[in-house]
């Protein structure tokens, strides 16, 4: 099994980022969906939508949006959100998506660059540009891989829940690696994550070759412009072709 379909189905993966920023969620959102200008029965897929935080909040400001993860503990909690116009599915984003052509597609808050292989990385953006309508629109919301490298902090501790996670960071070629250890009701735990740090140029290179057009890149979630420098962020918007 990949870390990535251990990792994140696991409840302790909830525990340690429960204090996801839900505010600067939806303040993100309401910028993005300013800037694309939907009509208000688009559909949106929230590809890797995790406990659904983008995906309720899109459906409330008027979209259909179908929210997908590989993550079968997820997509279950999800599920009590559902309603006509809000949808929610397991599934793997390396592998087609049985969808009607759709408006648009978000990609958020790093759920890009798990995957071992060149191949995997591509099959993203094949299955994005498939699922897609003509001129339908790509959100690529990833790190921005020289920033990280720059301010890489080795060692933190993190209290949740009666647990301490013991955390690790460290570049490892070309991946970012952060290996995360705690003990719960007398076991000893390890896990960790590793996120390939594609630059932009890369992730531009497989844009290209599968149809889209880069039209903006911002640097962070207030949609400030992209400085490889020192933006947080490399939030891509793409347009197929
Ligand atoms: C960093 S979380 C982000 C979740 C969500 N977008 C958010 O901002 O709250 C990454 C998500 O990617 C999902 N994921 C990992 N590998 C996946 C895959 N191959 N296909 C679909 N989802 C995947 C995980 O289960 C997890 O929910």
């Amino acid at each position: 099994m990949q870390w990535f379909e251990e990792w994140f189905d696991t409840p302790y993966y909830h525990i340690l980022y429960s204090n996801r920023d839900y505010q600067e969620a939806e303040n993100f959102l309401n910028l993005l969906t300013g800037f694309l200008k939907l009509e208000k029965n688009s559909t949106i897929i929230d590809l890797a939508c995790g406990k659904g935080r983008h995906s309720v909040y899109l459906n409330k400001l008027g979209y259909n949006v179908l929210g997908l993860d590989l993550s079968e503990q997820s997509i279950s909690y999800d599920k009590q959100f559902e309603n006509d116009a809000l949808k929610f599915r397991v599934h793997d984003m390396r592998n087609r998506i049985e969808t009607e052509p759709v408006d648009a597609v978000f990609n958020l808050f790093t759920s890009f660059g798990y995957f071992e292989t060149e191949e995997e990385d591509k099959s993203v953006f094949r299955s994005v540009s498939d699922a897609l309508k003509n001129e339908g629109y790509f959100v690529l919301d990833f790190l921005n891989a020289e920033y990280v490298k720059s301010v890489i902090t080795p060692k933190a501790t993190v209290e949740k829940e009666n647990i301490t996670f013991n955390i690790k960071k460290h570049i490892e070629g070309e991946y970012i690696l952060k290996e995360i250890d705690f003990e719960d009701q007398g076991k000893q735990f390890h896990f960790f994550e590793r996120v390939k740090l594609t630059s932009p140029e890369r992730i531009l290179k497989f844009a290209d070759e599968f149809g889209f057009e880069l039209i903006q890149r911002w640097g962070d979630y207030q949609l400030n412009d992209f400085d490889e420098k020192s933006s947080q962020r490399c939030i891509n918007l793409f347009r197929k072709r």
